[in-house]
């Protein structure tokens, strides 16, 4: 519902809102009366469902240590009150072998393990230092998005996603300790099988076999958890990670 209050409007910055779990984020936050900042390497879809999202969009390669210190710089300025109320690092990368098969420690390089560390770990630090003056103005929150891969072998989940997805994690604790203190918390959700396009087929298996609810969970299932950390309801949540799997992880 669209927020009716007079309170200031609290800003988000987003990152990889154009489709999945941070398309259904973005659409949570902006109908709450959110305005919504995001970045991803394409331009901002043609099919928008969320208002002022065009010009609120950013594009950066997160891979690019310097493109993303160029665009946190853009940020900070289109922020333009000097206050951001929560920062979701949503944007991850999943590389898989030559016919989709799942990457191993045998077989993953170093410059595609690299890489997968410089999108999913490095960005969410960088975001998260870089916008750390608008977050403590604000007492913001940050959600780090990790994975269910990041505490188990997943069997199509690659080994370069999941161990950044544990250093995210880990990185969670860490921030909460470090952010806490300047009064924004730091908190991640790691969801299990949700219907999104990151899925590989074989997923109907582990439906049926691993989650005891025995079916996906949707992209808006996760968002509202996400909404839910980045406002009061939470006000005393910090480094928690918050499984969304329906009891996969059980
Ligand atoms: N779907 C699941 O079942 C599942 C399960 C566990 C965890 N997760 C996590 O949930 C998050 C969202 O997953 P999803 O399935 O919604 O992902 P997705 O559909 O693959 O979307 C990924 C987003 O990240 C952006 N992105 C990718 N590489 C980027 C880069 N180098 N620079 C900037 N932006 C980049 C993409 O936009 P562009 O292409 O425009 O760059 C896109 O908006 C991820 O962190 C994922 O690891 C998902």
């Amino acid at each position: 519902m669209p927020s009716s209050s007079n309170a200031p409007r609290r800003t988000l910055l987003l990152t990889g809102a154009s489709r999945g779990i941070g398309h259904a984020t973005a659409i949570r936050f902006s109908s709450a009366g959110w305005r919504v900042i995001t970045c991803s390497r394409h331009a901002f879809p043609e099919v928008c469902p969320w208002g002022a999202g065009p010009e609120d969009h950013i594009q950066v390669d997160l891979a690019d240590h310097a493109d993303t210190t160029r665009a946190i710089s853009e940020i900070r300025q289109r922020i333009g009150t000097g206050e951001l109320h929560a920062l979701v690092n949503n944007a991850a990368i999943s590389p898989k072998a030559a016919g989709g098969g799942r990457l191993g420690t045998m077989d993953t390089d170093i410059d595609t393990w690299s890489h997968v560390f410089r999108v999913n770990f490095f960005a969410p630090i960088m975001m998260a230092r870089g916008l750390m003056e608008e977050l403590k103005a604000a007492k913001g929150s940050v959600v780090n998005v990790t994975s269910i891969a990041g505490s188990r072998v997943h069997p199509f989940a690659g080994v370069a996603y999941a161990t950044s997805k544990a250093a995210l994690a880990s990185l969670t604790r860490e921030m909460a300790s470090d952010f806490g203190r300047i009064g924004v918390r730091v908190n991640s959700i790691a969801p299990g099988e949700i219907d999104t396009s990151i899925l590989s087929p074989g997923t109907e298996k582990i439906v049926e076999q691993q989650i005891p609810m025995h079916r996906l969970g949707t992209p808006d299932e996760v968002a509202k958890i996400i909404y839910v950390l980045c406002t009061e309801t939470s006000s005393y949540v910090n480094g928690a990670e918050i499984h969304i799997n329906g009891g996969q992880h059980v």
